[in-house]
């Protein structure tokens, strides 16, 4: 098990060409120096055709977006547990809501995650899911209202009684899941807010990923806290 130390920012690539190969590469690098100015925890997650390289020429915690619930065989086109393991893998998102899975299937891949002592962070798109995935005992639940992803409205002023209801319900259940909040973030108000509401961290995107200098916007992120 990691041992992540709070606040966490999580960066999801997503499949932006602004953080897509060559500028994948860069913008790890920006997590990797912003970590290292602020002492605030940064996990990339890159599309996997990256992560064998980010993993190469930094030191940056690396996940994937996805791993399907399949086992070595014939499977074309899909993300094999194993192979990203080989990659270098830190972990996996799981559930996105750009990529959801069924429930059997999270709770599969989040085992394997688990039996690996990787990190497993499970999205939901509201509190009833959250409490739902809070019982497969991930590392991190990312409370992410689907209907705010990439809009810049921050969940934690659209939507703060879903995050503290997913504090509140995921803690009942087992207080060392931490819980993220994601879809809207972008600046160090948005932060502080989310942190307020006891979220333990962010999952973030576009903000970062299509400011005119993401190290820039990576060091507001963290300047409130
Ligand atoms: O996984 C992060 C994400 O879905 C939030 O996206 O662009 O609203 O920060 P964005």
């Amino acid at each position: 098990m990691y041992k992540l130390k709070n606040p966490i920012v999580i960066l999801n690539f997503k499949t932006y060409l602004e953080s897509s190969g060559e500028k994948a590469l860069n913008l790890a690098k920006s997590l990797e120096s912003v970590e290292e100015e602020s002492g605030i925890t940064m996990i990339a997650v890159p599309q996997s055709a990256d992560i064998y390289r980010i993993k190469e020429e930094t030191s940056i915690l690396t996940l994937a977006q996805h791993i399907d619930a399949i086992s070595p065989g014939s499977n074309t086109g899909s993300n094999l547990f194993e192979t990203l393991l080989s990659s270098g893998i830190d972990g996996s998102l799981l559930n996105h809501s750009e990529k959801r899975m069924e429930l059997a299937d999270i709770d599969l891949v989040n085992s394997k995650l688990n039996d690996n002592d990787l990190i497993s962070c499970i999205c939901s798109n509201n509190v009833k899911t959250s409490i739902a995935v809070a019982t497969m005992n991930p590392q991190f639940v990312a409370i992410e209202p689907p209907e705010l992803i990439g809009t810049g409205i921050p969940v934690s002023q659209a939507e703060p009684e879903v995050v503290q209801g997913t504090v509140d319900e995921v803690k009942k259940i087992n207080k060392d899941v931490k819980v993220l909040c994601g879809a809207g973030i972008s600046t160090g108000e948005d932060m502080a807010q989310a942190l307020e509401l006891g979220a333990e961290g962010v999952l973030l995107a576009s903000g970062i990923i299509r400011a005119d200098d993401p190290k820039k916007a990576l060091l507001d992120l963290v300047s409130k806290i």
